[in-house]
C-alpha cells in the first residue's frame, strides 16, 4: 500500500491527513468565528464546542502539519509545471504555518487568562501558566490573523483547484484522491 508520498505525488497517508483535517479545520473556522457573534451562556458553549473540536483533533492536526515540513512537499508532475504550481505549493506551505501558529496560539490564549480549556464534559486541562492579559490579548490577535489567512488560502486553494479542474485538466486533482505510484506520477488525469 502506497502510504508515503512519492517525488511528484502523495501516498495514502497525506490523503488521509488532508481530507480529515480539511474537514477539521472547516469545522473549526466554522464555530471559531461564530463566537464573536455571541455573549452569556450561549458564548461560554460556542467556546467549549470549539476548543473541544480542537483538543480532539490537536494530535492530528500537528500531525499533518508536521508530515508536510519533514517529508517536504511533493514536486510537480510534468503536466503541471509553470509559476501556478509555485504559487499553489506556496499557498499551501503557508495555511500549514498558520495552522501551527493556531495550535499555539489557542491554548495559549485561553490558559494565559486565567482559564481552563474544557474538552466536551470528558475532562479539563488546567492552566499550568500566572495569568497574563497582555500575554492573551497578542495570542488572541495571532488566533485571528492566522484564521483570516487560512480562510483566504482556502479561497485561494479552491480557487486554483477550480482551475485545474476546468481547464487545466492536468491530474492536480486526481493526486489529492489517488496515491501516486513510484513511477508514472503524470500519467493521471482528471
Ligand atoms: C486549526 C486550529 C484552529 C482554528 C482553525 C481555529 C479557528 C478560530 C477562529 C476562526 C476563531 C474566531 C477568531 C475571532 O473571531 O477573532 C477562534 C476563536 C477561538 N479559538 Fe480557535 N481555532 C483553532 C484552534 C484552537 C485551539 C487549539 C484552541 C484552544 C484549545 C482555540 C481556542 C479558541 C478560543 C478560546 C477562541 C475565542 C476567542 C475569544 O474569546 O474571543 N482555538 N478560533
Ligand atoms: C473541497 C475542499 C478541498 C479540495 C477540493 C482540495 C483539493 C486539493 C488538491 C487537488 C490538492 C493537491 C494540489 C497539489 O499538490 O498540486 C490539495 C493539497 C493541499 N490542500 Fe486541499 N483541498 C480542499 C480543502 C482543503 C482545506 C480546507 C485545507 C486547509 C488547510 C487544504 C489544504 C491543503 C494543503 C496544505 C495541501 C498541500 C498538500 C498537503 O500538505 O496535504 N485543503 N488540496
Amino acid at each position: 500500500m502506497p502510504w508515503k508520498d512519492t517525488a511528484t505525488g502523495y501516498g495514502w497517508m497525506s490523503i488521509a491527513l488532508h481530507w480529515i483535517t480539511a474537514v477539521w479545520i472547516t469545522l473549526l473556522l466554522f464555530y471559531g468565528n461564530s463566537i464573536g457573534a455571541l455573549l452569556g451562556a450561549d458564548r461560554s458553549d460556542a467556546i467549549v464546542r470549539h476548543t473541544s473540536i480542537a483538543i480532539t483533533g490537536y494530535v492530528l492536526l500537528w500531525l499533518r502539519v508536521g508530515w508536510r515540513f519533514y517529508f517536504g512537499h511533493p514536486a510537480a508532475t510534468q503536466k503541471q509545471r509553470g509559476a501556478a504550481f509555485t504559487l499553489g505549493k506556496w499557498i499551501h506551505l503557508t495555511m500549514l504555518v498558520a495552522v501551527g501558529l493556531m495550535l499555539i496560539s489557542g491554548p495559549l490564549m485561553v490558559w494565559s487568562r486565567g482559564d481552563d480549556i474544557v474538552v466536551f464534559d470528558w475532562f479539563v486541562l488546567s492552566t499550568p501558566m500566572a495569568t497574563s492579559f497582555a500575554l492573551s490579548d497578542f495570542c488572541s490577535r495571532v488566533h485571528t490573523g492566522s484564521a483570516l489567512v487560512i480562510f483566504l488560502g482556502i479561497l485561494l486553494h479552491l480557487g486554483g483547484v477550480y482551475k485545474h479542474l476546468a481547464f487545466n485538466q492536468d491530474g492536480t486533482f486526481t493526486k489529492i484522491l489517488i496515491p501516486s505510484k513510484p513511477s508514472g506520477d503524470d500519467s493521471c488525469s482528471d
